[in-house]
């Protein structure tokens, strides 16, 4: 397929560059003084004129994929400029850009060697947007459109809340690492139901159901409409003493549009949320969230399925508690994990390393890779697990996998290298299965364990 756009591009070029010759021509002539630069400036319009039909002529020999590749690759030329500004305000622009459209849209297809099924969904690859990119669903399209498999959006608590004063997030560049201590700074379930309800149509709930606000909206593979998957992740109110009745309210104002739901009760920054981990304060939670759930009556599709985001600061003993209630209560998935409150030696040396909140990035993937194995062992391989924590690349993404996660996300590397990482990963990704011998990504999941 011939790329209209990239011709259409290039024949507008050349129409403006020889509007400018007019212009020139029409000034100069009406300034008899300036003969020479005018002979020149015709030259150099008519050099321009050249280079743009040829360079149109050639971009309308280049098929749709390669375009495509193009236009992800162009992205990084914006990444230096993103450097420059302060993180919250570049992470506020990315945004932005997902949000209006100005990211590029994925047009190849991912090679089918990593789509799989999970939950009953169709994940045509393993790749995710960690949460806390979106937290009130701003970009879920734009984001689907870059090609992740699946977004998940949040942590979205019940009430709008400010978060921590800024500055709250930190770069360690050289690390590749970030520290935030955001603290669920949101819009609250109100404004994402909102959103999320305009953008995605709802999961079709029973009629019967008095929590309902069906709708008549087909659904299929994954319950929204829409391509990919789309995840909601359910946060507490800082100020809130009730922290189960804060993860009811998120179930029953979102979990018709989600594909999934984390419980997320790992983040560093809202103090207290991280001893929701233990075994019986996890228990009671999780018991009363699925209650909520299962409490909603759900058509053919049935409800989401339930995950629990876990800290990688756990011991063993914690590990094991987590585990046995993720197995007695049939927990749908763990995602393994969000930020560490240590601080590995590979960012000592960065006095930014002294700021408080939660790190990701690199220095953070032995550690949570540790904990994804740690948790594939003790639950023997019997739940889902996502991976994530210092994803840059498609081997580490395979690491993961061969550790015993299902599905894998990202966050800081994306916020560092832009989109162009994403086909790249991808690509990577397929190439180390076929690499190992292995025809799809479910036959590499725990490998390093058989
Ligand atoms: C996060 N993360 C996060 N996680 C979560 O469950 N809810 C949230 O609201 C946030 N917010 C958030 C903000 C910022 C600025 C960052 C960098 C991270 C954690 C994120 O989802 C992920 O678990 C970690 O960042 C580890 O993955 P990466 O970044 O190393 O790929």
């Amino acid at each position: 397929m011939r790329v209209m756009a990239a011709s259409s591009f290039s024949r507008n070029l050349a129409r403006h560059v020889s509007s400018l010759h007019r212009f020139r021509h029409f000034s100069s002539s009406s300034s008899p003084k300036l003969p020479r630069s005018s002979n020149k400036g015709r030259w150099l319009t008519g050099a321009a004129v050249g280079i743009a039909v040829a360079g149109g002529a050639y971009v309308s020999t280049v098929d749709e994929a390669t375009f495509c590749g193009w236009l992800f690759s162009a992205t990084k030329l914006v990444n230096p400029i993103f450097a420059l500004l302060d993180p919250e305000v570049a992470h506020r622009l990315g945004l932005s850009a997902a949000a209006h459209g100005w990211f590029p849209r994925e047009k190849r297809p991912d090679p089918s060697s990593i789509g799989l099924e999970v939950w009953g969904r169709k994940f045509s690859n393993p790749l995710g947007l960690a949460a806390g990119f979106d937290k009130n669903a701003e970009a879920v399209d734009g984001l689907l459109g870059l090609g992740f498999g699946f977004v998940e959006v949040g942590s979205v608590t019940p009430f709008p809340q400010d978060g921590n004063p800024k500055p709250r997030i930190f770069r360690l560049r050289e690390e590749g690492a970030v520290i935030n201590r955001c603290g669920f700074n949101g819009e609250g379930i109100v404004a994402v139901a909102k959103r999320l309800g305009a953008q995605h149509g709802k999961r079709k709930l029973d009629e019967t159901s008095s929590t309902s606000t069906s709708s008549n909206d087909e659904v299929k593979n994954g319950g929204k409409s829409g391509i990919g998957i789309l995840g909601v992740n359910l946060g507490k109110n800082k100020t809130s003493e009730d922290a189960a009745a804060d993860y009811v309210q998120g179930v029953h104002s979102l979990s018709q549009y989600a594909d999934y739901l984390v419980i997320n009760v790992s983040s560093p920054n809202t103090p207290g949320l991280r001893t929701l981990q233990g075994r019986k304060q996890l228990q009671d939670l999780v018991s009363k969230v699925q209650a909520a759930r299962d409490e909603m009556k759900w058509g053919e599709d049935g409800p989401p399925p339930l995950l629990v985001k876990i800290a990688p600061d756990l011991s063993k003993d914690d590990l094991e508690d987590i585990a046995a209630v993720a197995l007695n209560l049939h927990l749908d998935g763990l995602i393994i994990s969000n930020t560490t409150i240590s601080r590995p030696d590979s960012v000592s040396r960065n006095p930014v390393a002294a700021e408080t909140g939660g790190l990701s990035g690199k220095p953070l993937f032995d550690l949570s890779t540790n904990i994804l194995k740690e948790m594939y062992i003790l639950t023997k391989g019997k739940i889902p697990l996502i991976g994530c924590g210092g994803i840059s690349s498609g081997e580490e993404a395979y690491k993961k996998i061969r550790a015993g996660a299902t599905l894998v996300q990202l966050y800081t590397a994306f916020a560092y290298a832009g989109p162009a990482l994403i086909p790249q990963i991808k690509a990577d990704l397929a190439e180390c299965l076929e690499r190992d011998g292995f025809k799809s990504i479910l036959d590499a999941v725990g490998a390093d364990f058989r």
